[in-house]
């Protein structure tokens, strides 16, 4: 009798699973909509022939008034535009929609919704990974930002961005400086450019060899990038049972860099958001591209991929790869950081504030606010005073 009971409550539990599951995996525009907003998709093809995709979310709720100020975001590594809308009406995207933006978020290179290419096939060629972070700032940014003046016939526009949403954005604004003219003011949430202090070992260590790494996984194995399919039904798995989440929970922990006790983790994420947002990420990650993370984790420089000697001078006229000069940046950069952030050191965001002319920063100080606090927590909304101040003053002085 117990066991009908039990199956008759699997059956029930397992169907509004589905349910869930299924509005889980609702593209983006669709699950806008289920939100209250009507959102567009918008491509564009880069100067190097890769075609990516932004989503936007132009008016409020139940509005077809366009806002006046367009703001993009981009998401970091493995990250894609569904995650900013992930926390509903607690999220930035929406809360900068209800006061007053246009919301562009964007998807660089790579990620599941900017795969096509005009030449190449990004399952079959491995061409298409041929990247760095350098050609996702300078190509990819830039096409955005043209792209989203030339619609909103708007002269400047506000950028934001997550982890490696903000290396890239750091990397266009000091490797093409004219693109200063373009933006009011950047906000870099985690800012991700000096690495070398990390606080995971780990990453210290593969940093070192990063050249043999990268060697042995593109070269030897043919290896040029780590696919969705991977990871694919995650959520499902980490739906189905007491044990499951567990083990998925310690995942997502070791995930969002709290690796140590003493966090407390029910009280900052709502763990459904968590699950949620293993329908979306990790999205497909280029091995080129992680790897000159590792060298700048190794090298604590910002600066272009290094190839080696021989190559390097061949390519750059230099035996060392060319740093980017922060300096360069000329325009009001917020800086967002969380001081437990172990992605982030401390001594990183320093640097940059020291570098920028106009930093603005913003230290958070509780330990249990780390590196993905931005997207899945429902406190992320602890940043919004001073994140809308910023972009008031910032975007209303024109
Ligand atoms: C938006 O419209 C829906 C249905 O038309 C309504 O239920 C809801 O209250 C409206 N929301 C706002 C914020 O006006
Ligand atoms: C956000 O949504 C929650 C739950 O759906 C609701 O309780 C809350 O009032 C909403 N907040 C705003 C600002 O609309
Ligand atoms: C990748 O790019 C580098 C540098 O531009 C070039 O030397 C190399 O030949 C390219 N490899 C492939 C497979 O396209
Ligand atoms: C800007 O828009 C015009 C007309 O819609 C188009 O012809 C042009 O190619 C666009 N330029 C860019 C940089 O997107
Ligand atoms: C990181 O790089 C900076 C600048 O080169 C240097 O001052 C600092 O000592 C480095 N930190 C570590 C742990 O190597």
């Amino acid at each position: 009798m117990e066991i009908h009971i039990a199956i008759i409550f699997l059956i029930f539990g397992l169907q509004k699973l589905k349910a869930e599951i299924i509005n889980y995996r609702l593209p983006f525009v669709k699950a806008a909509a289920l939100d209250g907003y009507k959102a567009e998709t918008h491509q564009v093809t880069t100067d190097d022939g890769y075609i990516l995709t932004m989503h936007r979310i132009p008016s409020a709720k139940n509005s077809s008034k366009i806002n006046k100020y367009p703001v993009f975001m981009v998401p970091g590594m493995t990250a894609v535009s569904d995650c900013f809308i992930l926390l509903g009406n607690a999220s930035i995207a929406y809360t900068l929609v209800e006061n007053g933006y246009d919301v562009w978020l964007t998807n660089p290179r790579g990620n599941k919704h900017s795969q096509k290419h005009v030449k190449y096939n990004a399952m079959e060629d491995k061409e298409y990974w041929n990247y760095t972070i350098h050609e996702m700032g300078h190509y990819d940014i830039a096409s955005f930002v043209d792209y989203i003046r030339n619609v909103t016939k708007k002269d400047k526009i506000s950028g934001m961005g997550h982890s490696q949403g903000t290396t890239l954005i750091f990397l266009l604004l000091s490797s093409r400086p004219d693109y200063n003219d373009k933006l009011n003011i950047f906000v870099a949430l985690a800012p991700s450019v000096y690495l070398n202090d990390s606080l995971i070992s780990v990453m210290k260590i593969v940093g070192k060899y990063s050249n043999f790494f990268d060697h042995m996984i593109r070269e030897v194995l043919n290896i040029h990038f780590l696919p969705r399919s991977l990871f694919e039904g995650m959520e499902t798995v980490c739906n189905s049972g007491p044990a499951f989440f567990s083990l998925c929970r310690a995942l997502i922990a070791g995930f969002c860099d709290n690796l140590d006790y003493g966090v407390n983790l029910d009280r900052i994420y709502d763990f459904k958001i968590f699950n949620l947002a293993f329908s979306h990420m990790p999205s497909e990650l280029c091995i080129k591209m992680v790897m000159h993370y590792f060298q700048m984790i190794d090298s604590g420089n910002f600066c272009k991929f290094d190839y080696g000697q021989l190559q390097n001078t061949q390519m750059y006229g230099s035996s060392t790869p060319p740093r980017y000069d922060i300096k360069k940046i000329t325009i009001p950069v917020g800086l967002i950081f969380a001081r437990h952030d172990l992605l982030i050191p401390l001594s990183g965001v320093h640097r940059i504030s020291k570098e920028l002319k106009n930093p603005i920063p913003y230290e958070m100080k509780n330990k249990n606010y780390r590196h993905v606090f931005y997207l899945f927590s429902k406190h992320v909304k602890k940043i919004y005073p001073f994140l809308l101040r910023i972009l008031r003053e910032n975007t209303l002085m024109e």
